[in-house]
């Protein structure tokens, strides 16, 4: 268990952290999901409970436990989950580290649909609210904005071109190919994506990258 400092460089300061999947409804009994385990997202925000920070965690539906001695709201879906976060706000800093689905069905069903009856399910898809993009956006955005971009392919490009898109001051941006084993796994290779530019991170322990995030955090919102 990882003990709040007494006296931490975020002592006082309030932090969103988003993570894990959501889950998008079909019917009562079927969704659509991705691979997000949540550890990333879980990590970053244990570390900075560590600095002393006040940490609000919204998370999706992840077979992690959430860490020690955060305030937790638990969400399924990604419109659910845009709703939580606006609650939350204001916040000094917010990290969304959550894979967010980007489309939900627009036609699921009220009563589990039948093989025998329905035939093959008709789904019709409608974009889901980006959330990052929302916030950095608000009258309410924190002085610190901090998203991920999961990428396969181009991802330095990629990211760059997501975080002017979006309004966000840093993006960590990861190659979640397969081949990686990234998704899932314990270690990730980022990319710290700035307005300065691309800074390419050693592979390293999930745990280290959140360690390293949450001191930039906190000379960040210290300065
Ligand atoms: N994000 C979000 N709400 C969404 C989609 C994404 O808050 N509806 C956030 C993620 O938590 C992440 C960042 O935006 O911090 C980038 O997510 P990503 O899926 O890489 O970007 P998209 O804009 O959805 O683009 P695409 O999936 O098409 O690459
Ligand atoms: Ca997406």
């Amino acid at each position: 268990i990882e003990a709040k400092l007494a006296v931490g460089p975020l002592k006082g300061k309030r932090i969103l952290v988003t993570s894990g999947p959501t889950h998008e409804p079909i019917d009562p009994v079927r969704y659509i999901a991705n691979r997000s385990s949540g550890a990333q997202g879980t990590a970053i925000a244990a570390a900075l409970v560590h600095l002393g920070a006040d940490v609000v965690f919204v998370t999706g539906p992840a077979d992690i436990a959430p860490p020690a001695g955060v305030e937790v709201v638990k969400v399924q879906s990604a419109r659910e989950m845009m709703a939580a976060v606006q609650r939350v706000l204001p916040v000094d800093a917010a990290v969304f580290a959550a894979a967010v689905a980007d489309w939900h069905v627009e036609n699921a069903r009220a009563s589990k649909m039948k093989k025998t009856k329905d035939g093959m399910p008709d789904l019709k898809f409608a974009e889901n609210p980006d959330i990052l993009a929302t916030v950095c956006a608000s009258v309410k955005r924190p002085r610190l904005v901090v998203g991920f971009a999961a990428e396969t392919d181009d991802v330095v490009a990629n990211a760059t071109a997501k975080r002017l898109r979006k309004g966000c001051d840093w993006i960590l941006a990861n190659d979640v190919s397969p081949e990686t084993g990234i998704m899932g796994g314990s270690e990730n290779a980022v990319s710290f994506v700035t307005e300065e530019g691309a800074q390419a991170w050693p592979r390293m322990s999930k745990t280290e990258v959140a360690k390293k995030l949450a001191g930039l955090i906190a000379q960040t919102l210290n300065s």
